[in-house]
């Protein structure tokens, strides 16, 4: 048999009838349509479940979100305030209570690490001796040094606000030596 007739043959066989053709398209329309419906039901019951209009909630997860991305650290240029100062300061100007340390606990914390003995010629707390001659300098003068940098002192503005360095001072040096800064 020559090959024509074998191929002609095979196709014959395969071939379907106008019938089971429409009766496929009905069938496979009738599973479309049944899937069609069952994603939408499912979309309906995920979304009775789940679905959440609470603005409350809506708020918080808003809120999250933020903190979540915003970054976990910050540069601080020389000068600005240190954060707990900067959040001292902005309390402060809206009427919140702020806590200023008082001179003692700034010296304790700040200052005591090289003002308690002879640390690069620092002048030591209560040492009227080694303070007599710069406390003549005036209060401005004297915080401006201590905020800014003076001689071997690195700048301190950074871990006490100008308030502090005061009541650090006036601690340091009027209350422990007797001396009086002059007010200019
Ligand atoms: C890292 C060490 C260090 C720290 C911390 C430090 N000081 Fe000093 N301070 C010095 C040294 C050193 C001097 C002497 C500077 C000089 O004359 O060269 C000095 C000097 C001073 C003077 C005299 C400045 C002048 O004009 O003569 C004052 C006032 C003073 N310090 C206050 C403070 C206060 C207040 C704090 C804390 C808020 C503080 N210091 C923290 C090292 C330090």
């Amino acid at each position: 048999m020559p090959l024509y007739f074998v191929v002609a043959l095979k196709i014959e066989d395969y071939q379907v009838s106008a019938e089971q053709d429409s009766a496929f398209i009905r069938n496979f329309a009738l599973v479309i349509a049944t899937l069609l419906g069952v994603t939408v039901l499912l979309i309906v019951i995920a979304n009775s479940l789940f679905g959440d209009d609470d603005p409350a909630r809506e708020a918080l997860a808003q809120e999250r979100a933020t903190e979540n991305m915003s970054p976990s650290f910050a540069v601080r240029l020389s000068g600005e305030p240190a954060p707990a100062i900067a959040s001292a300061e902005e309390s402060e100007e809206s009427g919140g209570v702020t806590e200023v340390r008082s001179g003692e606990q700034v010296t304790q914390a700040v200052c005591i690490a090289c003002h308690q003995g002879d640390f690069l010629n620092a002048p030591a707390v209560g040492d009227a001796g080694a303070w007599g001659d710069r406390v003549s300098k005036g209060w401005e003068t004297l915080i401006g040094n201590v905020a800014n940098g003076y001689g071997n002192m690195p700048a301190q503005g950074g871990a006490a606000s100008e308030e502090e360095i005061r009541a650090a001072i006036e601690w340091m040096v009027e209350s422990e030596t007797g001396l009086e800064v002059p007010e200019s």
